[in-house]
């Protein structure tokens, strides 16, 4: 009798499995999650500690770090490579925040330029050198081929760890894209802090534009005395949203000169027909010209594509009230993060296969402390071209004006291998995306749905 009745489940449990490993394309076995690694700072209070760039508008980069010492100046000295001393500096702003009985240490932004595109410069902060080997970090270049690597949900386990450790081994890179998601800090500031020095090593090096994502929002349990969502985040990471016309921290976006332009969304901040965030995006799409900028890339952190169990809709109001805008300025590529996973979609616009819309990738598997998102629904949609939980990044080359190859690196114990990889032609330059009107959009739904 028990054997009888335990039969169903069997089975059940046999075509799970056997689903799972076919989905996976691999015999691979996944790795669990792995713990925190917390990054100590070694050197005096007046030390400069957990120091990124990001680009800041044209030719101009901002450097950002903490000291513990307040009394430190804001201050950037740079050079070029062929240089001996320092010819030129900066001065900039300095934040910082409260968050209950955390204090913040000094935040420094300092803005720096014009710069060359393409080139080494060294620099130093406040002042102070950090050891033997100078700061030093390279401008995008402004021909192609562009480089960028891609990570999403980093965290500080081991995992990011390894991701990172890939990043560095698998080659260079112009920049660094991160869909939201970034320390896990989730109220305990002190996160932000070690989370910060981790990846300071290739952050001060190329630079590294972020977008929020939930983690980020840190809205504490009494809404009363708590600060406000995103308080360290802002702080902190503070992006170009001036330098790009936006009134929030939370959505802008950067040129890169070699001909891509890079918008970074924001799920969580309205997004609907009447939010200005809309209105800014409208805005921006209008100002894009894609005879000289062929590549247009989106970033958000909910995902509007998603196939994996976790997260399922999510990114869905987003998605109806923003999509259409994407479509139409012939996006390219849409990058997300939050499901801890790798999935690639075919082109998509409304839930249709539709060879002018962009290519829908899901990057949230940089290996933070939550672990995998290991399930996928039944039966696959032939709208999602790859799909697969592990540890890993993706890196996008833009390699001239009409074509990019995206590959996905899983992270390994010991190796890193391309899980996956595809060329992409823009929709820029693509006369039948290009000309198209309004009147014509359904016949080439209808035309994309035919083809499959
Ligand atoms: C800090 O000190 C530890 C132990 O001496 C060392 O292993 C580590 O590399 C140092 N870190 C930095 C950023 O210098
Ligand atoms: C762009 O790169 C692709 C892929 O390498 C190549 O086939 C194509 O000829 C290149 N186009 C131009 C204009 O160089
Ligand atoms: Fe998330």
């Amino acid at each position: 009798m028990a054997i009888w009745s335990s039969a169903p489940r069997m089975f059940a449990a046999i075509c799970f499995v056997t689903f799972w490993a076919q989905s996976s394309g691999l015999d691979y076995v996944r790795p669990p999650p792995r713990p925190i690694l917390y990054t100590s700072h070694n050197g005096s209070e007046a030390h400069p500690q957990q120091i990124h760039i990001s680009v800041a508008g044209k030719d101009h980069m901002r450097i950002s770090w903490v000291t513990e010492d307040k009394s430190v100046p804001s201050l950037v000295e740079y050079r070029r490579s062929a240089r001996r001393k320092y010819e030129a500096s900066a001065t900039g702003e300095h934040t910082s925040y409260r968050f209950f009985f955390y204090t913040s240490g000094k935040i420094h932004h300092v803005k720096i330029g014009p710069l060359l595109p393409n080139t080494v410069y060294y620099y130093r902060c406040g002042g102070i050198d950090i050891g033997e080997e100078e700061l030093s970090f390279k401008t995008p270049p402004d021909t192609f081929p562009v480089e960028l690597v891609v990570a999403g949900d980093l965290g500080q386990t081991e995992w990011t760890a390894s991701t990172l450790a890939h990043i560095q081994k698998i080659g260079d890179y112009d920049l660094l894209l991160l869909p939201g998601d970034l320390s896990y800090a989730d109220n305990q500031q002190p996160l932000w802090d070690t989370f910060g020095r981790m990846v300071s090593p290739l952050s001060r090096s190329r630079p590294w534009m972020v977008t929020e994502g939930n983690h980020e929002i840190e809205k504490a349990l009494i809404p009363i005395i708590a600060p406000p969502a995103f308080t360290s985040y802002n702080a902190r990471w503070l992006m170009p949203f001036r330098e790009s016309g936006s009134t929030s921290n939370l959505y802008y976006s950067f040129q890169l000169d070699a001909g891509a332009h890079i918008i970074m969304l924001a799920s969580y901040a309205d997004f609907d027909k009447n939010s200005a965030q809309y209105r800014w995006l409208q805005n921006d799409l209008d100002n894009v010209d894609r005879s000289k900028t062929p590549w247009l890339i989106v970033l958000i952190h909910a995902p509007w594509y998603n196939t994996n169990l976790a997260h399922q809709g999510e990114g869905e109001s987003m998605r109806k009230a923003m999509e259409e805008l994407l479509y139409r300025a012939r996006v390219d590529i849409v990058f997300a993060g939050h499901v801890h996973a790798y999935e690639r979609f075919t082109r998509v616009y409304d839930n249709e296969p539709n060879h002018c819309a962009p290519v829908h990738i899901t990057i949230g598997d940089g290996g933070n402390r939550e672990g995998l998102a290991m399930l996928y629904k039944t039966p696959p949609s032939p709208l999602s071209l790859f799909r697969e939980a592990s540890f890993g990044h993706g890196r996008l080359k833009l390699v001239n004006q009409t074509h990019a190859h995206w590959t996905w690196h899983r992270n390994n114990d010991h190796n890193s291998v391309v899980g996956d990889e595809v060329w992409l032609e823009s929709l820029g330059e693509q006369g039948a995306c290009k000309d198209l009107d309004d009147k014509l959009v359904g016949s080439v739904i209808f035309e994309a749905r035919e083809e499959l």
